[in-house]
């Protein structure tokens, strides 16, 4: 299985656009330390030919440009995307589906409370029905990935809820302290291929529980939130008033942090993904990256390819 990180960034990439923390001018200034990055997703491929995006970031089109592995090949349309996998409805998440415009024929899977927003907000008609399937993911149901033309891409996604929250942009303030949130929210992916290989995309989660340590132990690669150092961050830098607890992220230094919860998990790769511009993880040359890298993490960049 092939996998290509497109995008490593939280919600606003890297630099943000309205963002003069000390971390987003070393990106906009070049700092090689500091490379920019956009929105998070991923691609995946069981043969290397045909792409599964995994989330569909505002910096879509970007990323295609920036991806070689995912231009038009032969005739005068053509894609080597064949679905979408969303695992919310963030902007960050489903914003650069109106990228994909163009009759062109592709699948789009997510779970119901998805693909109801989706229907709510017909400006997602762009995507011509006539071309674009919406296909519904059940949670702990395998799902097997197919090509518009209905022939299986070789890859299996198994969804399932974790911790999270409701869209930033759909929360219910009158719904109480989970803002109206549903299972079905938030999930993660536990992603395979026909030959056997595997690994889990959770891109957001608020909170470890046993049942997900148990889930994703062993693995061979894991993709995790990586949005914020710590909770406070984005207050005590003095850039906004939410907490990561508040935005429904676990954050990746602390006792409850990321890094100690799936220390033991025996996970080959850990790989931090949905990076927010204010992590100081960000930074080739800060002690916070080196203490990732020290305790087994990757840090995602776009562009990144792993193989499994
Ligand atoms: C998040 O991951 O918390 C969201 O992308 C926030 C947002 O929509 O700005
Ligand atoms: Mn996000």
């Amino acid at each position: 299985m092939h996998v290509r990180v497109l995008g490593s960034a939280a919600g606003g990439g890297y630099p943000q656009w309205n963002c003069n923390h000390p971390n987003s001018a070393r990106a906009r200034a070049g700092d090689p330390a500091a490379p920019r990055r956009t929105q998070s997703s991923i691609a995946v491929s069981a043969d290397g030919q045909d792409w599964i995006l995994f989330n569909a970031s505002p910096d879509l089109r970007q990323q295609i440009t920036d991806n070689d592995i995912l231009h038009p090949r032969t005739g005068l349309r053509d894609s080597p995307i064949k679905a979408v996998v969303l695992t919310n409805a963030d902007v960050d998440h489903v914003a650069g589906l109106l990228n994909l415009r163009e009759s062109q024929p592709l699948n789009v899977y997510g779970t119901q409370r998805v693909l109801s927003v989706l229907a709510a907000n017909s400006i997602f008609n762009v995507l011509n029905p006539e071309f674009v399937k919406r296909l519904p993911l059940t949670l702990e149901t395998p799902c097997a990935i197919a090509r518009p033309d209905g022939s299986a891409t070789g890859v299996t996604v198994t969804p399932f809820a974790v911790p999270g929250k409701v869209a930033l942009w759909l929360e219910d303030q009158s719904a109480g302290e989970n803002f109206g949130t549903v299972d079905e929210d938030t999930i993660a992916l536990e992603v395979g291929t026909d030959a056997g290989a595997r690994f889990f995309y959770l891109p957001a989660c608020a909170r470890m529980t046993e049942a997900l340590a148990e889930r994703i132990r062993g693995a061979a690669l894991v993709f995790f939130d990586g949005t914020l150092w710590r909770d406070d961050e984005m207050v005590r830098d003095g850039v906004g008033v939410k907490t990561g607890r508040r935005m429904g992220h676990m954050s990746v230094s602390g006792d409850d942090g990321t890094i100690a919860a799936l220390a033991g998990l025996d996970i080959r790769r850990k790989v931090f993904i949905h990076i927010n511009t204010t992590n100081p993880i960000l930074i080739a040359d800060t002690p916070e990256r080196r203490a990732v890298e020290e305790a087994g993490w990757e840090v995602s960049y776009d562009g990144m390819a792993l193989e499994l």
